[in-house]
């Protein structure tokens, strides 16, 4: 017993080691098959030995599926915001403003960068991380602790010693650019929104109430600023550097400037050197070094007077328009695009922007052949912010916006009080049906596998889905013969659509593409109604009495109503088994009773299904959804990232871990 407790430590402080030299110091000792090796042992030794459970050993990192909300912390220190400055005359006028204050001091600056992601507060007490709270409104924000702990940048326990007994040191939370393509990739694929920039993701990532999601999206942090009362050092820089030999990821950009000269050197490097980066950043941030200092010069209501933030101009590229192009969505609506000669702007070749409707076109007054400006300004998707009109070739003409539907050939109409132009051709137009099919088969709403926006296409112009009711038609014989389908992928798509009946009645109506109802308004309209039937009935009134409702969201709902073709799509997705109700709590319609008498644990993060589809997979199919592994358990569901504790009794009781695969071919 005793020989287990010594060897979990020793495991806990190697891991932790090996952890640092890992991730902050990109200096590994141990290959990964060796580190994999001791965690493994860590864990068994562990789940053995209960009684020694720690939350911040390193085997902790990989997070819970386990959901619960945030609880609200008080900050010790209210977190302020920063000054913002746009110019390197702001800040050297900031220098000098400082010095002056200081009754002519010099004051030595450090120079820093400023990460562009979610800040957050972490509290230490004897080398032990205890608790990671968000910046919420500078006052109190959310305890995030549990999913801090995944992030392997952040220290759970400390390196070597003279750290005080307690403290608070604050940063950013980040989403690297890799990490964050990773993830905008799937989120595409999966036909979810995608983030805007890595500043959303972060903080969105953040606030997950699935830490092992967290785990897996590889957050990063970096750490600016040590508060508390026995501080090793009386000044900012020496504090951080120390912090760094704590464990601590500081800035290798963070550097000591001793005069306005040194100061516009930084900016000017770093205006171009930042896009080198891993990281996003928005900006640089200025502070007075020492503590003693800073106490001199205070706050204001906002932000420390010893600090300032210089931000970056948005990044801009002047390129030749090619030609514009329009784009027809699933709703009709029009979009137009520039499409220009490729241009590199922050690290990426941009060729295409939105030109988002035929007002701003205009007023942007876009010719043939002009240079136009592209900014990114923090935002994945470039806009064009202007023209240089001295560059216009004689005898241009006026970008016209098109008449005609560019894919049918329908005359466009445009909706009184929009900004818009639809094409009206709802049931012939290719890239609308197209684009509803895609939709419907999205994960957040139907979640069918295997249909993206080319086997839609393809569908289509096989004559096999004009609409989305015939899916539920497909036979698995005629998908076979399609190119670039195969026997098996064909049967996962048929068990895609026929899963697909189980899905809630809110994500139906959502699949529907109603214009104008979005993910959120569509949980709304469903719940508030109860029912299709219902639904159906409801006047423009009645419709807008529903939260987030207004008076054009009614308005859509009873046109798509109104519409007969859409009628007859209800009437048949209804006779195909697709739920057209919100289901009473706790009554689940029965399919079948293959798992009848079955004691099912779930566990884990899985591809095909959310974990409530699942749920109510099991009950549908007589079996017993059942939350903690016991003798009387028939079988594990398991996904990815299977808790350690779970896996362990699962094996020491004899219990079987079935797949997702496996259990959707057990109901099939
Ligand atoms: S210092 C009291 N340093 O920018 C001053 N903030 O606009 C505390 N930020 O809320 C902040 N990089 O989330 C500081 N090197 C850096 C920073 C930084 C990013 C964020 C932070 C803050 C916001 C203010």
């Amino acid at each position: 017993m005793e020989q287990n407790k010594e060897r979990i430590e020793w495991l806990r402080n190697e891991l932790h080691r090996h952890n640092h030299n890992y991730y902050i110091l990109n200096r590994p000792e141990i290959s990964d098959r060796e580190f994999d090796m001791m965690m493994k042992e860590l864990e068994a030794l562990e789940s053995a030995n209960p009684d020694m459970a720690d939350p911040n050993s390193p085997t902790q990192r990989v997070g819970s599926d386990i959901s619960k909300g945030f609880e609200q912390a008080k900050h010790i220190y209210p977190m302020l915001s920063l000054a913002n400055t746009y110019s390197i005359d702001d800040v050297d006028a900031w220098v000098n403003r400082t010095d002056e204050s200081l009754y002519g001091q010099k004051a030595e600056i450090v120079g820093e960068m400023k990460f562009d992601g979610t800040g957050i507060s972490l509290i230490y007490e004897h080398g032990l991380l205890v608790r990671a709270v968000t910046r919420g409104d500078g006052e109190k924000g959310d305890d995030v602790t549990e999913n801090v702990r995944t992030i392997r940048s952040i220290p759970l326990k400390l390196q070597g010693d003279g750290y005080p007994d307690f403290f608070e040191i604050r940063g950013e939370i980040v989403l690297p650019w890799k990490a964050f393509d990773r993830l905008n990739a799937e989120r595409e694929a999966a036909g979810e929104p995608l983030f805007a920039n890595p500043r959303n993701a972060a903080a969105g990532t953040l606030k997950l109430l699935n830490s092992a999601e967290v785990a897996r999206r590889g957050l990063d942090a970096y750490l600016y600023y040590l508060l508390g009362d026995n501080l090793p050092f009386d000044n900012h820089y020496d504090n951080m550097m120390e912090a760094k030999k704590w464990g601590f990821k500081v800035s290798e950009a963070m550097t000591l400037l001793h005069s306005i000269d040194d100061v516009d050197r930084y900016i000017n490097h770093w205006d171009k050197a930042r896009r080198e980066l891993p990281v996003a950043t928005d900006g640089l941030v200025f502070k007075v070094n020492s503590l003693r200092q800073q106490l001199n010069l205070g706050f204001t209501a906002k932000s420390p007077r010893w600090a300032v933030a210089y931000k970056f101009a948005a990044e801009r590229a002047l390129t030749r328009l090619r030609f514009v192009s329009f784009d027809v969505g699933r709703m009709g609506i029009i979009t137009p695009v520039a499409n220009l000669e490729p241009v590199l702007l922050s690290g990426t070749v941009v060729k295409r922007a939105s030109l988002h409707n035929e007002d701003i076109m205009r007023t942007l007054g876009i010719h043939e052949h002009d240079m136009l400006y592209v900014e990114k300004g923090g935002e994945i998707i470039p806009k064009i912010t202007g023209v240089d009109t001295e560059a216009r070739e004689a005898d241009c003409k006026a970008v016209e916006f098109v008449s005609h539907c560019p894919a049918c050939g329908t005359p466009l109409v445009r909706v009184e009080g929009e900004a818009a132009w639809v094409c009206p051709n709802k049931t012939g137009c290719l890239p609308q049906i197209v684009g509803r099919i895609e939709h419907f088969v999205g994960r957040r709403m139907m979640n069918i596998d295997g249909i993206g926006e080319e086997t839609a296409a393809l569908l289509f112009e096989k004559g096999l889905v004009k609409n989305i009711a015939d899916l539920y038609e497909l036979r698995p014989e005629q998908l076979e013969g399609l190119e670039g389908f195969g026997k098996k992928s064909a049967e996962r798509v048929i068990d895609g659509i026929a899963a697909s009946r189980l899905v809630p009645f809110d994500r139906v109506v959502f699949a529907l593409s109603i214009p104008y109802v979005g993910e959120t308004t569509a949980k709304k309209v469903a719940k508030a109604a109860g029912s299709i039937d219902h639904l159906m009935a409801m006047g423009q009134a009645e419709l807008e009495s529903i939260e987030d409702v207004g008076p054009r969201i009614a308005r859509t709902i009873t046109e798509y109503f109104a519409d007969e073709a859409n009628r007859e799509t209800v009437a048949r997705l209804r006779a195909a088994g697709v739920q057209m109700e919100m289901p009473e709590e706790s009554v689940v319609e029965t399919i079948s009773d293959t798992l009848a008498g079955k004691s099912i644990v779930i566990s884990g993060v899985f591809e095909h299904h959310s974990r409530d589809q699942y749920k109510a997979m099991i009950e549908a199919h007589g079996g017993k959804n059942v939350g903690s592994i016991s003798k009387k358990t028939d079988f594990i569901l398991a996904g990815d990232n299977m808790g350690p504790s779970k896996l362990e009794k699962a094996q020491k009781l004899g219990i079987p871990i079935i797949s997702e695969e496996e259990f959707l071919k057990m109901i099939e």
